[in-house]
């Protein structure tokens, strides 16, 4: 077998995580030009496990006809209240039984009855019949976003508890660009994962700190010393913990992640930045998940200006390095539980045990960086997870959501959690 195969036919034994699994969302679609973009978000929905349920405004159904829905989610699909085939109280049923319901895209008018409680369509009136989390995603002309009205509605939304998802700045249906574009699908059923750890997660009032990318460290303007960390995993850490509820802060050299609907980014580029933030963020946190790979050292200076190539006469050019602090083992909170990573690409264990009473931890994930299905840049991950006692439990291959996720339940297991 080529050295590729045997890599796709290794990954394929990972399942794909399922964040949604058990759930059951109901899609409310109201009126408006995107409403294409809740076609794709449904699917996203149940790829995640869920069962949707779709129930459209009789504006909905002129743009997305309600036989594209039927054909695509397990759950069912109320268009009529008055259609005499439909099963009797559809909307109750599906309020009732909905663990969150998402309205997207969600229009002036559908808010402002949403706020009012008037249920005169099938969207409002299983609104009203639901005690799930509601997830309100506004899509509407930029004008319209920004009139009084519309604010007070969904300041009346949000002071009871609905979660306001969106709308993204970029170019409106109507002309233009402006504040008003309904948030793309991976986001909106991002946020349903958010709002229902929010409402049912393990870590509800809880605030994790999560690292993840490889630090850059500036030679000058342009050239940094830095390493192949994707930031993959600490993401994958991320929305584990904001799926399961908690306040979430990632410290990332990555950029804003993709779905990161409800987590805190801050933007790092250096260890002494991600020390700083980390610093910042800690007071009253629970846990620090370090994924992120620190450079040990960094140049001791930093050009101000890009720097020449030398004189033919030199050859060869040096650069003076100095230690970075351990960012992990400087860090010292109140309750705050600490997790490692470490990257190995020999005698793993040893090496990562050594590791966990140097730097605080509570526990050490350990994983060989020499496999080409674990480690940098993919989606899955195989890691051994290392304590202060001696234990060793090794996990299978996994993608980083689920190793992630079983961080998580070992951190809410552990003696120190608070
Ligand atoms: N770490 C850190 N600050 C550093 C170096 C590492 O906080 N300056 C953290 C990493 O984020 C990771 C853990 O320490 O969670 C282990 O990182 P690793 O690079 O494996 O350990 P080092 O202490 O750098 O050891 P070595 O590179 O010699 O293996």
């Amino acid at each position: 077998m080529s050295g590729d195969g045997g890599e796709v036919a290794r990954a394929e034994q990972a399942p794909a995580p399922q964040p949604l699994r058990g759930r059951r969302v109901c899609l409310g679609v109201s009126g408006s030009i995107s409403a294409y973009k809740s076609v794709e978000a449904a699917r996203r929905l149940e790829d995640a496990g869920a069962i949707v349920d779709v129930a459209l405004t009789p504006s909905a159904a002129r743009f997305i006809p309600p036989l594209t829905f039927r054909s695509l989610v397990k759950g069912e699909v109320a268009v009529d209240l008055w259609d005499p085939s439909a099963p009797a109280e559809q909307h109750v049923a599906m309020g009732r039984r909905a663990d969150a319901m998402l309205v997207a895209p969600a229009s002036a008018t559908t808010i402002a009855k949403l706020a009012q409680g008037i249920g005169d369509n099938p969207v409002t009136l299983t609104a009203l019949a639901s005690s799930a989390p509601l997830v309100v995603a506004p899509a509407m002309d930029a004008v319209m976003f920004a009139q009084p009205s519309v604010q007070a509605n969904l300041e009346l939304l949000k002071a009871r508890g609905a979660f306001i998802a969106g709308p993204g700045i970029g170019r409106l249906a109507s002309g233009g660009q402006g504040l008003g574009r309904l948030l793309e699908p991976v986001e909106l059923a991002a946020a349903v994962r958010s709002a229902i750890g929010r409402s049912v997660g393990e870590l509800r009032g809880r605030h994790i700190i999560v690292t993840a990318g490889g630090t850059r460290e500036p030679i000058d303007p342009v050239r940094f010393v830095g390493n192949r960390s994707s930031g993959k995993m600490g993401v994958a850490v991320a929305e584990a913990a904001r799926d399961q509820g908690a306040a979430v802060t990632l410290i990332t050299t990555q950029g804003r992640p993709q779905g990161g609907y409800g987590i805190v980014v801050r933007e790092v580029e250096t260890a002494l930045e991600m020390q700083a933030e980390i610093g910042k963020a800690a007071r009253g946190a629970h846990a620090l998940v370090m994924a992120a790979a620190v450079a040990d050292y960094r140049p001791a200076e930093a050009s101000e200006s890009k720097l020449k190539k030398q004189d033919a006469e030199q050859e060869g050019m040096t650069l003076e390095l100095v230690e970075n602090p351990d960012v992990v083992a400087s860090i010292d909170a109140a309750k705050l539980l600490k997790v490692g990573f470490a990257a190995e690409t020999d005698d793993l264990i040893r090496n990562a045990q050594a590791k966990v009473a140097k730097k605080g931890l509570a526990f050490i994930v350990a994983n060989d960086v020499s496999q080409s299905d674990a480690g940098f840049q993919v989606e899955t991950n195989r890691v051994v997870m290392l304590d202060a006692n001696g234990g060793v439990e090794r996990l299978p291959l996994m993608h980083k959501y689920d190793v992630g996720w079983a961080i998580l339940d070992r951190l809410r297991a552990h003696r120190g959690w608070a």
